[in-house]
């Protein structure tokens, strides 16, 4: 009897591993975007993030991953509020621990798709993996220019240059905007993949719903609140 509650606590606590937890976040550009938001990210867990076009979706994740300071809040990483952080801690944790996917995704162009992840193993000192490259369906374009890429393509290489990086935590804005369906969820799965297999944590802005329901938690932005949908 001990002995088993003793495991439903170890359970508990591994699984519920807080990554990334934000608080009362608050900004505004010209006009008040969201209000008092607080959410909280956990190891091997994604969270997608709906809403309209300009709601501001794309501006919460800039807050969330460290690029853009809110007006008020905190963001804790690593028991520390990312913007009390210095300068170069901070850019550490962004280049080292946060994988983050952009909308619009910038590569190297003039270079190859194969010198682009080298670069990406270089920085962090981790060795590109031939069966993410497989299960993004790159691997057979690894020596074309990436001007010679279609932007679907491009926008898988971009994913697999984030997960080189092996980061705890992966930020998507739109990671499937170019992409048609079948290929989109073999996208969405590698990131899903990704998180389970390292304990990391996903963070997915998305306009489609059902992908957005694959995820753990489902939250729209809408009237400046972050609205539960699952
Ligand atoms: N740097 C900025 N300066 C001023 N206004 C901005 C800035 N960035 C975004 N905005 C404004 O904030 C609002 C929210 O923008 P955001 O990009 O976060 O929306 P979104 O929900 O991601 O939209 P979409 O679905 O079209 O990508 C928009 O009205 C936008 O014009
Ligand atoms: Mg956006």
């Amino acid at each position: 009897m001990t002995k088993s509650s003793e495991q439903v606590d170890l359970t508990h606590s591994t699984l519920n591993s807080t990554l990334l937890s934000a608080k009362n976040i608050s900004h505004n550009f010209d006009y008040p975007l969201f209000d008092n938001i607080d959410l909280d990210l956990h190891q091997g867990k994604s969270i997608a993030i709906i809403g309209m076009s300009g709601s501001g979706k794309s501006t919460l994740l800039n807050i969330l991953s460290s690029l853009l300071k809110p007006k008020n809040g905190t963001i804790t990483y690593n028991n520390e509020n990312l913007y009390s952080l210095k300068d170069n801690k901070l850019l550490k944790i962004r280049r080292k621990d946060f994988g983050i996917i952009f909308q619009a995704h910038y590569l190297f162009r003039g270079f190859s798709a194969d010198e682009n992840l080298q670069i990406a193993s270089l920085l962090s000192d981790k060795d590109v993996d031939d069966n993410l490259l497989k299960s993004l369906n790159i691997d057979h374009v690894m020596k074309q220019g990436v001007g010679e890429l279609s932007g679907g393509q491009q926008q898988r290489l971009s994913i697999a240059r984030i997960l080189t990086k092996n980061p705890k935590i992966i930020f998507a804005d739109e990671p499937t905007g170019n992409l048609d369906k079948q290929t989109a969820s073999e996208v969405i799965n590698t990131l899903f993949d990704y998180i389970k297999e390292n304990s990391a944590g996903l963070i997915l802005v998305t306009h489609e719903e059902d992908i957005a329901f694959n995820c753990d938690k489902v939250y729209k932005l809408v009237d400046q609140k972050l609205q539960e949908l699952k």
